[in-house]
């Protein structure tokens, strides 16, 4: 929280009941954000936390003036915001920097558009150059700057036009670790000491630690479609320590939130309910064998012994949220392992893979998978029916894109793919695109 400012304000920002849908190439509509409310009021930073996928950049675009919801309300200062809003201003994850402009006037671009009096203009790049460390450098060109570099130049950008909100989509994310860690401090730095000319700043990430460092409140977005499924309130002082028990504690609770099942659905403890429930239409994240094989492995060996606390398995793994969330999904959609309270348990057939060689692992894994994913099942099935034993990608493709998008049908197929080869169910042949029992027995 920035110290000038009290949190009894009028909102800055109110989205309020916010819909986005995209017409797919059939005709069908693709629901990406639904009844979507939230508020920036002065003096905060919202972090918004999903998954890949999930619509955090397309609700950004709506906030920002760029692509108009398909329904509901997005109000700047108590105005509906209808296209791009002076004091509303953005920083992308990377930015397409001018190569044959200067530094001075690459940040200066984001001034021309107001008409602002060259003089003026210089002047204010120049100081928004200063600001985020920069100095000295106005006049270098792109090819000459480092990429931390280069992404403050996106920052002097935004912030020479000194808009009320900066929306930030994921702007550490294409930097390295420490690069990154250092402009996330400076910038820190900045809005502590209420340098920085913004009021409010709604940050979209999917780096959980980053979300706690930086945000003085967090909304966890859903996927499919997405929406603002709960609130954090992170009440630490700054600086925070990312080893602080209570910055953990919070880390642990991001997790569980992240990880819950939305209301309505399954819910773990209940007998016959401890899984995700699917049908053919259920979209299959792509996770390789190989992720899930070694998952079910760091899981069952020392220290964990077949429960481990998923946080503390990103960080020893190096694993991203979005390479590890899909990979506990899939366990648990394969009956491997259940999840809840942000930890990770193996079933009894999760610790039989463990210590199975690899025959007894892919037929485990065979098993289960003709079980539990139907639609692993049903290519089976039509295999095992067809006098010729194939059958093209097509055929389900098309099937699939009944309940799906186009791109959500073909990332299924692509897992079932290659976890239908991992365990010999069926075969696929690359090139002529279709399913077999070729080699499987
Ligand atoms: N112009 C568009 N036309 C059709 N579909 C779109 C369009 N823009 C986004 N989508 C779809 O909307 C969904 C959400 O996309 P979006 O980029 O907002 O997600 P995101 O949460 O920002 O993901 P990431 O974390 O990967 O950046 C995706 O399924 C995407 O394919
Ligand atoms: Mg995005």
């Amino acid at each position: 929280m920035n110290a000038a400012t009290p949190l009894n304000l009028a909102p800055l920002l109110d989205v309020q009941g916010v819909n986005k849908s995209f017409r797919k190439p059939d005709g069908d509509e693709l629901v990406v954000l639904e009844n979507v409310n939230l508020t920036l009021r002065p003096g905060e930073i919202v972090g918004l936390l999903g998954r890949s996928g999930s619509g955090k950049s397309t609700l950004l675009r709506s906030i920002a003036g760029l692509d108009p919801p398909t329904g509901g309300v997005v109000s700047y200062l108590g105005h509906p915001v209808l296209a791009p809003a002076a004091g509303i201003a953005m920083v992308f994850q990377s930015f397409a920097l001018f190569p044959w402009l200067t530094v001075l006037e690459n940040v200066q671009v984001g001034l021309e558009a107001l008409g602002t009096p060259e003089a003026e203009m210089r002047a204010r790049a120049i100081k928004a150059i200063d600001l985020i460390g920069l100095d000295g450098f106005e006049s270098a060109y792109p090819r000459e700057l480092s990429g931390g570099m280069r992404q403050r130049v996106g920052f002097a950008r935004a912030l020479v036009v000194h808009p009320n909100i900066l929306l930030m989509d994921e702007p550490f994310s294409a930097l390295d670790i420490l690069t990154a860690e250092t402009l996330r401090t400076d910038f820190l730095e900045l809005w502590g000491e209420g340098q920085l000319p913004i009021k409010a700043v709604l940050l979209v990430t999917h780096n959980i630690e980053e979300a706690v460092q930086m945000c003085d409140r967090l909304l966890i977005f859903s996927t499919h479609p997405g929406r603002v499924v709960s609130e954090i309130p992170i009440d630490l002082p700054h600086p925070r320590h990312t080893q602080d028990p209570r910055f953990r504690a919070l880390i642990d609770r991001v997790y569980v939130e992240m990880t819950a099942r939305p209301r309505g659905e399954a819910r773990p403890g209940v007998k016959g309910e401890r899984f995700p429930g699917t049908g053919i239409g259920t979209v299959l994240n792509h996770v390789s064998s190989t992720i899930l094989t070694g998952l079910i492995e760091t899981v069952n060996e020392p220290p964990y012994l077949g429960k481990a606390d998923l946080p503390a398995i990103a960080e020893e793994q190096h694993l991203e949220v979005d390479d590890l969330f899909p990979a506990a999904e899939a366990l648990q959609l394969l009956r491997f392992a259940e999840v809840e309270g942000g930890d990770m348990r193996l079933t009894e057939a999760g610790s039989q893979f463990a210590r199975g060689d690899i025959d007894e692992r892919k037929k485990l894994f065979a098993r289960h998978l003709i079980t539990y994913v139907p639609l692993a099942a049903h290519i089976r099935r039509v295999l095992d029916e067809r006098a010729s034993h194939t059958a093209p990608k097509s055929r389900f493709f098309d099937e699939l894109e009944d309940y799906m998008a186009e791109d959500a049908a073909e990332q299924t197929l692509r897992t079932i793919i290659s976890w239908g080869r991992y365990a010999e169910v069926f075969a696929y042949d690359d090139n002529r695109q279709a399913f077999s029992l070729e080699n499987p027995v």
